[in-house]
């Protein structure tokens, strides 16, 4: 089965979810699927995405884990957003490709909304004024056990950058159930993906509501 985009303009899709949850490899296997349909597909990431946006994103992912305030927090990622979305993804997006992003503005409504207090409508506020309240057509949300993804992330060779995993296992939780009500509250745009299967069930699910979405668009 062939899926057909190309009468569409871009297509911009992102992945959410706690720590550990298998993104990347969903997002690379993802690309795959569409590259294999010859269609044009860029990956990207949140915090960082620009040169600029990676740069800062050391600061915030590395480092004790009171270092930045949620407020704080929030304005810097909607400053690496912005860029982002100038510099990155509104150009491909509108050349036409499909972008792929590891994290948007639902990781911002529930880590620094949820789990660290700061008013939601501001939030969604400053996405509007600054961010074009741009928002993904799909987003994924890869549903899995705090406990589990905290413990894969955990395992992780690179332990210079879990500023936001050693947060402990009640801060994830918070993160967990705020992604788990965020998908009730968009049921449309956030699809729920059941995180604990192997990942090439996992990689089905996708493709299989990538079909459902190619045909909606026809
Ligand atoms: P990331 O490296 O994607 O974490 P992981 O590899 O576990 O998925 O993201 C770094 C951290 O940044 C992650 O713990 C969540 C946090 N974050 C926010 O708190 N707000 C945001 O808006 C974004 C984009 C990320």
């Amino acid at each position: 089965m062939k899926i057909n985009l190309s009468s569409q303009k871009g297509l911009f899709i992102t992945f959410e979810g706690g720590e550990g949850v298998g993104k990347t490899t969903q997002i690379n296997l993802l690309k795959n699927f569409f590259e294999e349909q010859n269609l044009e597909v860029i990956t990207t990431r949140e915090p960082g995405g620009t040169e600029e946006g990676e740069n800062i994103r050391k600061f915030l992912v590395s480092g004790k884990a009171n270092s930045w305030d949620s407020y704080s927090e929030a304005l810097i990622f909607n400053a690496i957003r912005r860029e982002h979305i100038n510099k990155v993804i509104k150009p491909a997006i509108e050349n036409g490709k499909i972008v792929l992003c590891d994290r948007f503005i639902d990781s911002t409504i529930v880590y620094q909304g949820v789990a660290g207090n700061v008013n939601q409508s501001n939030l969604l506020q400053l996405h509007k004024e600054y961010c074009y309240n741009l928002y993904p057509a799909v987003t994924f949300f890869l549903n899995l056990n705090p406990l589990i993804g905290l413990e894969r992330a955990n395992q992780r060779l690179n332990q210079n950058d879990n500023r936001f995993e050693s947060l402990g296992i009640n801060y994830h939780k918070m993160v967990y159930d705020g992604f788990v009500n965020l998908q009730k509250k968009y049921p449309k745009r956030i699809i729920n993906v059941e995180a604990g299967l192997n990942k090439s069930l996992i990689s089905k699910k996708i493709n299989s509501f990538i079909y459902k979405l190619a045909k909606i668009n026809e």
